[in-house]
């Protein structure tokens, strides 16, 4: 990794220095397990849909392209949080992007927008992104990412997912990694580990290795909202970016 200035500034804006021994980071959470992330929520045991619901999803999404599918999202009614949406959160960047991050939901700003991670957690990930040379905004596959979110619409009050509605919205997600086909994902936070990994596993046990989804590799790490309330915890969102980055380097 090479030190220069403007990764520095990045680092330094995600609150890390960069001459921090790996195993002494500055302000390093304890070993223990955050509160925050853990135990992990009990994983939703399969949920069986409605048919009713159902017939509220278009079929053959497996097969759909990027416009269909973007249309099945936009008119999508099969779960209750249809009804509270301004606007649907589909993703955004590059369709054939090397990395893809995963995360939760939209809230209250992606609802408005359109777009997920445009509030303040976003703007913490848009930092890290660019601190190892990787942005959302036009650039070729290799330095745009895409990002996008296990659910599509915004649960009320920004409220936890629930499974029934990660259960309707999981063949969108599925079927944007099929299409951009990226050679890593990030999942960001617990409710995107749990939905591609289908484990309960607390993110602290899962960190630091990796995982595989439909035959990508899977790096696990904390949510950027987590992380803005954990501010030690930072270093580790960067370890977990290096392991994404060292991975890729080695293929
Ligand atoms: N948190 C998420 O997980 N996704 C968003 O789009 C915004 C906040």
């Amino acid at each position: 990794m090479n030190w220069d200035p403007r990764r520095l500034a990045m680092l330094q804006e995600m609150g890390l220095t960069a001459w921090a021994p790996r195993d002494a980071a500055p302000g390093e959470a304890p070993a223990q397990e955050p509160a925050a992330e853990a135990p992990t929520a009990p994983l939703a045991a399969p949920v069986a849909v409605p048919v009713a619901a159902l017939a509220r999803r278009p079929g053959g999404v497996d097969q759909m392209d990027w416009p269909a599918l973007r249309e099945a999202v936009a008119h999508c009614t099969a779960c209750k949080l249809c009804s509270g949406r301004r606007n649907t959160v589909f993703g955004v960047g590059n369709e054939r992007a090397d990395w893809m991050i995963v995360g939760e939901a939209p809230g209250e700003q992606e609802d408005l927008k359109g777009e997920p991670f445009v509030g303040q957690a976003g703007k913490l990930l848009d930092n890290m992104l660019r601190a190892v040379g990787l942005t959302r905004g036009d650039a070729p596959p290799e330095r745009q990412v895409f990002i996008a979110n296990v659910l599509k619409c915004r649960p009320p009050h920004n409220r936890n997912p629930e499974p029934e509605e990660v259960a309707q919205c999981e063949p969108f997600l599925k079927r944007q990694v099929e299409l951009v086909r990226p050679r890593i994902i990030l999942a960001m936070g617990r409710f995107a580990v749990q939905s591609l990994l289908q484990t309960n596993d607390a993110i602290g046990k899962l960190r630091g290795r990796l995982h595989q989804y439909h035959g990508v590799p899977v790096v696990v790490t904390y949510h950027p909202a987590y992380l803005l309330r954990n501010l030690p915890d930072k270093a580790k969102g960067w370890e977990d970016l290096c392991l994404a980055l060292q991975t890729l380097e080695g293929r």
